[in-house]
């Protein structure tokens, strides 16, 4: 069983037990302030190839290698003057920028799955601290069964992945609760490859340009390996219910009852105040609670599609998918 380190109690010891398990190319549960990742040595086949296997990932999907300081950013990746200002807005913080990669950058092919672009991330918190005090890039994707709910806090990656990783660094609940956002600039362009914790509207403001959502065909355009099942629960997904049917469990938005709830297996809400930064903080784990109690599907109250809404639906859809 992995031991459990919490951060707050014993810094010194959670960073030397970290460094110590990197270095010798195993994962370590890692928390940032959006998710709990699985990290690992971003410079070495091996301890890569150990995330994938503890995920049960199946095929090697690009990650993201999370850095601590611009140097080291620099280092792996090409900064166009678009992607260092939204750096410098908003790292450290819940935004990817995918670049190109650097000229003698180490970070191994087995984590950008061979393009030569590369997903890079500075993390907030104590992830950041234990990039430090290893002094190379971390891939780390979220630290959960591959396909399953992202990890909100120690407890999920404790219950998912426990027995398969050595050490869990326990940070209390992720603040954000959604995966980054993932944007790339192409020609001068900004595209969003995925929603996430940074609102979208903020970093259109930095960089002083609107975001495009579809490729020149008009397709939805994603980061290579998002599937469009992903963050299942064991339980069926309903969205946009304005009603609950016999033995579903309810998740609603914004404090508003739905007709039937009193018979609903269990009723949680986002955020009764219908405050978005709250309803994403809370959605991994109330999907994780409800599945918990049996009930053969979940419904969804409609959540509003603004702000981080529109990373909140994409995880919805994901759930709601064909599986
Ligand atoms: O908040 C997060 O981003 C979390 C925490 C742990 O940092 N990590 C995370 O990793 O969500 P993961 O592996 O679940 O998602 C990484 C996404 C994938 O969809 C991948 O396709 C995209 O990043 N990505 C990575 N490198 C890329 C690249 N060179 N080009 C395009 N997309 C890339
Ligand atoms: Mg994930």
């Amino acid at each position: 069983m992995a031991e459990i380190i919490e951060t707050t109690l014993d810094r010194v010891r959670a960073l030397e037990r970290a460094v110590d398990v990197l270095t010798r190319g195993r994962p370590i549960a890692l928390p940032t302030e959006t998710v709990y990742g699985l990290a690992a040595d971003a410079t070495r086949a091996d301890a890569i190839a150990s995330i994938y296997e503890v995920k049960g990932r199946p095929r090697f999907n690009p990650l993201i290698s999370h850095v601590s300081d611009m140097e080291m950013a620099a280092r792996h990746g090409l900064f166009d003057p678009v992607s260092r200002r939204l750096a410098e807005a908003f790292w450290p913080g819940p935004l990817t920028l995918v670049v190109t990669r650097a000229p003698g950058a180490t970070v191994h092919a087995l984590a950008t799955a061979g393009l030569d672009t590369l997903g890079l991330r500075m993390p907030a918190g104590f992830a950041r601290e234990v990039i430090a005090a290893f002094g190379k890039p971390l891939a780390a994707p979220s630290a959960n069964t591959s396909g399953r709910i992202s990890p909100t806090m120690a407890a999920h990656v404790a219950d998912d992945l426990g027995s398969a990783i050595d050490l869990i660094l326990d940070a209390g609940p992720a603040g954000i609760g959604l995966e980054s956002t993932i944007v790339k600039v192409e020609n001068g362009r900004l595209r969003l490859l995925r929603p996430g914790g940074l609102d979208a509207a903020d970093i259109e403001t930095v960089a002083g340009q609107r975001l495009l959502r579809q490729d020149s065909a008009g397709a939805t355009l994603e980061a290579p390996g998002m599937l469009a099942s992903h963050y299942a629960p064991g339980a069926a997904v309903r969205l946009d219910a304005t009603d609950v049917r016999p033995g579903e469990a309810l998740i609603r938005f914004g404090g508003t009852a739905l007709s039937g709830e009193a018979a609903a297996v269990i009723v949680l809400d986002l955020s009764p105040s219908g405050n978005l930064r709250e309803a994403a903080a809370n959605l991994f784990s109330y999907m994780k609670q409800a599945d918990a109690t049996g009930a053969r599907t979940i419904a969804f109250s409609a959540i509003p599609s603004q702000g981080l809404g529109e990373a909140i639906r994409d995880r919805l859809e994901r759930a709601a998918a064909p599986r």
